[in-house]
This record gives C-alpha cells, sequence and structure tokens, in this order.
C-alpha cells in the first residue's frame, strides 16, 4: 500500500456531497481531500473556505482530469453521473458514487461496459447501509443458515416531510425505494423477480398529486418475499427499520436505541413524554455507515481494489426501480428483467 494519503475531489457539494466533504476533510484515515467541484460556484468556495486547503473548480469535468485528484467522490444529481462516470473510468479513477449510479438501464449498462473495457473495477455504489453495523450484523445472521431459510423481509423507511415544492410519486421509488431494493438484493443475496407498488389513500400532508405512503412487494428469485413501507411525509422523522423473518427465528434492526431512558415536558410544556428522539434525517441516522463505507472506500482504493455495491449492483437497483416506477401507474406486479452479462465485474 502507498504510503501517501488518497488525494479525493468531491463532485457535487449540495446536501450529501458537504457531508462527505466534511468527512473527508476530518474523520477519514489515510485521505485528504484535495478538491470540490460545483457548478454552483459560490457554494463550492463558502464550503472551500470552511475547510481549507481545498481546490475548487467549477467545471466538475475539470476536477476529475486534475492531476492532484486520486479518486472521486460523485454526489451530483444522478442525472449527470453517465457523463462524470465514463470521464473517471477514461482516468482509470476510482469512484465512489452517490446511488442511482445513472437514470436508466440503458447508461448503466454503458457504465458498467465502459468499465469492463477499461479492464479494471472502478466504481462503488453508495449503498451505505452495506456498511452499516446493524445491516452488517442481520446479513450475517441470516447467512449462516441458523434459522433456516430466510422467508420475509419487511423494511420500512419513512423521511420526516419532502420540502421539494417539485416532489413526484415516482421519486418515492427512485430516490427512496431504491435502498430498500438494495438491502433485498444485500441480505437475501438474490436478485428481484418481480414488483409491485400500492397505496392506500394518500396522507393530506402529501403534495397535490403525489401517491404517499407507498407499499411495495418484491419477489425474490428463490420464492422469498419482501414488503416495503415508504412514507416520506410520515412527520415524525427518519425512520428506517427492516424485520428478517426466517423458518425458526427473527430478527429487527433500526430500533432507536439511545441507551438512555428520558423523561420530560412535551414540547408545548403540556403532559409528560418518555423515550428517545429520532433522527430528523440519514445524515445522522447513518453517519456511522458513511463513514465506515468512506473509509473502506478510501482503503480500498489505496490498494487499488474495490470493496461495496459494485456497478451491476446500480444497474440492478435501476432496472427494478424502474419496474417500479411502472407499477406505480397501474398497481400491477411488473416482472424484473436484467440483461447485463451475469458475471459481476
Ligand atoms: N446515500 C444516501 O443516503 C443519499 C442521500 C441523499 C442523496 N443521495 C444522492 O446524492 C446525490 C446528491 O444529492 P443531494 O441530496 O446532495 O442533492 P442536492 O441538490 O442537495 O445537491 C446537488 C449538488 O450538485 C450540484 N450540481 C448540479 N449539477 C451538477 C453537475 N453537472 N456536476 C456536479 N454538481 C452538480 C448542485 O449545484 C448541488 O450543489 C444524488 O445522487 C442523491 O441521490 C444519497
Amino acid at each position: 500500500m502507498p504510503d501517501d494519503p488518497l488525494r479525493v475531489g468531491v463532485v457535487g457539494v449540495g446536501v450529501m456531497g458537504a457531508d462527505h466533504a466534511r468527512r473527508l476533510a476530518g474523520r477519514i484515515a489515510n485521505a485528504t481531500l484535495a478538491a470540490i467541484a460545483d457548478p454552483d460556484r459560490d457554494r463550492a468556495q463558502e464550503l472551500a473556505t470552511q475547510l481549507g486547503g481545498v481546490r475548487v473548480h467549477a467545471d466538475p469535468l475539470e476536477l476529475i482530469r486534475d492531476d492532484g485528484v486520486d479518486a472521486v467522490l460523485l454526489a451530483s444529481p444522478g442525472s449527470v453521473h453517465t457523463e462524470q462516470l465514463l470521464a473517471c473510468i477514461e482516468r482509470g479513477t476510482p469512484v465512489l458514487c452517490e446511488k442511482p449510479l445513472t437514470m436508466d438501464s440503458e447508461s448503466s449498462l454503458q457504465v458498467i461496459e465502459a468499465e469492463r473495457a477499461a479492464g479494471r473495477s472502478l466504481i462503488q455504489v453508495g449503498f451505505m447501509r452495506r456498511f452499516d453495523p446493524e445491516y452488517m450484523r442481520l446479513k450475517q445472521l441470516l447467512d449462516s443458515g441458523r434459522w433456516g431459510r430466510t422467508l420475509l423481509l419487511h423494511q420500512t423507511h419513512r423521511n420526516l416531510t419532502v420540502p421539494n415544492p417539485h416532489f413526484r410519486s415516482e421519486m418515492i421509488v427512485r430516490d427512496s425505494l431504491v435502498h430498500e431494493v438494495d438491502c433485498a438484493r444485500f441480505l437475501l443475496g438474490e436478485e428481484i423477480a418481480s414488483v409491485q407498488v400500492i397505496s392506500p389513500t394518500p396522507t393530506r400532508h402529501a403534495l397535490k398529486g403525489v401517491v404517499d405512503p407507498q407499499v411495495s412487494i418484491f419477489r425474490m428469485a428463490s420464492g422469498a418475499v419482501v414488503t416495503n413501507e415508504v412514507f416520506v411525509n410520515s412527520r415524525t422523522g427518519y425512520e428506517v427499520r427492516c424485520e428478517a423473518v426466517a423458518e425458526t427465528g427473527s430478527a429487527i434492526i433500526g430500533r432507536p436505541s439511545s441507551g438512555i431512558y428520558t423523561t420530560g415536558v412535551g414540547p408545548d410544556g403540556g403532559e409528560g413524554t418518555w423515550g428517545g428522539g429520532i433522527d430528523p434525517d440519514y445524515r445522522t441516522r447513518f453517519e456511522r455507515a458513511y463513514d465506515i463505507e468512506v473509509q473502506a472506500w478510501v482503503d480500498a482504493s489505496r490498494r487499488g481494489e474495490l470493496v461495496g455495491p459494485t456497478s451491476w449492483d446500480g444497474y440492478a437497483s435501476t432496472v427494478v426501480c424502474t419496474a417500479g416506477m411502472e407499477s406505480l401507474s397501474t398497481g400491477a406486479p411488473v416482472d424484473v428483467v436484467l440483461r447485463a452479462p451475469v458475471t459481476r465485474t
């Protein structure tokens, strides 16, 4: 392993990219935050000033071509990932690409093929739950076969609220359910054969025309079934839980566990309440998972290796979500057909 720290460039420094930039600047070993890029130059400059010693590029492709950048963390909108991933592959630069890999299956296949032609796997997709200690323990438990076959997963994914005034029902599938898609494939170690999305009468807190919450059902290749609730205007907080049911046992992860039992008056000064808080968003709920994910990526990149979810996993999740968006409009199950070569990169 080379002694020098990995010089990382972060592309896109909105909510997620700024969080990763701070992580790289402050908490990740054997890495330095060398550069950031964002077309919103003022935003990038403000962050660079806060963090100190970081070059700023307005053009993301310029950052990717920067000789002082060894690896790229892509946190730009999914709609621009294809071009930026292809530029990284062309230079042989390792990338941690926030989900989604790309917006549709054709462009995901294009990325897989480019990576293959380059002769080296370079892309890790940012499905950080695979690095969350509880998800890792659940995976080990299920893989041990101690309780026989896993029959069911029940996954819950709630957000406090959605500030975006242009939010649409499809975004629940593409941006939120995609994490449940990857968790189902990861925990059960197999592909999703079909997906069906149904919904109750929407919450009054949803924007007009937005179907929220949504319940989706995955039928896995082996016959296991996964139920998912995604509720983005839950008004409670960011809650992500999973229960796995096997033949002779079950396990739940993601229950709040501050370890401290508290009592106090309610926010309006009224009746007493008990219990702990609920994380407001993913950055605190999965802080440890992001730290472990980015550290694992840095360590693997310095060794010239790849760990975690690959471009194949990114492609597979994109195909499932595309089928999910079709089901959202009809309510009927839609088959998932993966067309990439089965050999993983
Ligand atoms: N893993 C997770 O839990 C998680 C959570 C949230 C977001 N994400 C993903 O992270 C990515 C960014 O999401 P966000 O919530 O930070 O969005 P955001 O809108 O807060 O930030 C996006 C940033 O990208 C910049 N940008 C716009 N066009 C660009 C381009 N062509 N090249 C580079 N940057 C460009 C914008 O100016 C903005 O600063 C998305 O792919 C999203 O799906 C992942």
